[in-house]
């Protein structure tokens, strides 16, 4: 059996980040979890290092390190926080306070180190905004060589936004950060709403997950409940990750609008000879999921977590 994958991951948990994290969990066969990086997103700084911890802790992955990385966007104040996520980011349900503080390094520095320290292996999964990303491509111009790619939830290229009618939430706080991280070369895999919109549970999957034998005792289905979008736009990274062959993609270039307004972050993505018009793809850009595969993956592996701790 291969190797598990080292990866790293960098959020602003987030209902959904807690759920791509407890995902990545139940999977150690597959995922070496090194770092997880936070950004200030659904909530500030404040709230994703503690919370990236809690999900940690709950989840098993103890060791985990976890780092702080940018506060604000790159060229904005303070990004827009999301409404989504309860007043703490983890739904209000309560979880124990995190166990310790993030360690000492900058995020932005710690993906640097993880990436150096896993000899080109290393992959990136990203569901927050770029900015951490970003901060480490400019610190580290070789990081492209670094790293295997970077699959993220992000974006929408061929629907409207959720946050403006053109852009998307994570792309829309920080479009400098996601414009550098399109630019970098790096090859990315898009996982924007044009198929995380698809990632959602149905009624009986929801009941299942907060029944009487709810897997881990109800947990995703507490977070689900404090959690007001249908969407698990940032689990989805994660089941590409675990099944590929769940998902619809087509390559295309994308652009990253930066002017300020409600096309900041805007998507532009060319998939077509004439649009591309000479430039090369920059993305594999996810546009279909088999639902009802996606739910059933991520209930078994609630059940296989459940009964591992
Ligand atoms: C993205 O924005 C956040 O609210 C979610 O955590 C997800 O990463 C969806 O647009
Ligand atoms: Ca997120």
């Amino acid at each position: 059996m291969a190797e598990p994958r080292p990866i790293l991951l960098d959020c602003d948990p987030g209902v959904d980040d807690a759920l791509a994290i407890l995902w990545i969990a139940a999977h150690p066969e597959r995922f070496d979890l090194r770092a997880v990086t936070v950004v200030a997103g659904n909530v500030g700084l404040e709230c994703t290092a503690p919370n990236a911890r809690r999900m940690l802790d709950v989840a098993g992955l103890g060791a985990v390190p976890v780092y702080a990385g940018a506060h604000r966007p790159i060229m904005r104040a303070r990004g827009k926080t999301s409404k989504m996520h309860g007043g703490d980011g983890l739904g209000d349900v309560g979880l124990p306070p995190a166990t310790r503080a993030p360690e000492p390094l900058h995020g932005a520095q710690a993906i640097v180190e993880t990436a150096r320290a896993c000899d080109g292996r290393l992959h990136l999964l990203a569901t927050g905004p770029l900015t951490n990303l970003a901060l480490a491509l400019l610190l580290a111009p070789d990081l492209p060589e670094l790293i295997d790619g970077i699959t993220l939830m992000g974006g929408a290229a061929f629907g409207p936004g959720n946050t403006t009618p053109a852009a998307e939430f994570n792309f829309h706080v920080d479009p400098e950060a996601a414009r550098i991280v399109f630019e970098s070369g790096i090859p990315i895999v898009m996982a924007g709403l044009d198929v995380t919109r698809q990632a959602v549970l149905s009624p009986q999957a929801m009941a299942r997950l907060s029944g009487p034998d709810a897997p881990l005792q109800g947990l995703c289905g507490s977070l689900l409940a404090g959690y007001h979008d249908p969407c698990l736009h940032d689990p989805a990274v994660v089941a590409y990750l675990l099944e590929p062959a769940l998902f619809e993609s087509v390559a295309g270039h994308v652009a990253i609008v930066t002017t300020p307004g409600d096309t900041a972050g805007q998507s532009v993505a060319a998939i077509s000879e004439r649009h591309l018009a000479g430039r090369a793809p920059n993305a594999q850009i996810l546009t279909g999921l088999d639902q009802p595969r996606f739910e059933a993956l991520f209930l078994n592996s609630m059940v296989t977590l459940g009964t591992s701790l």
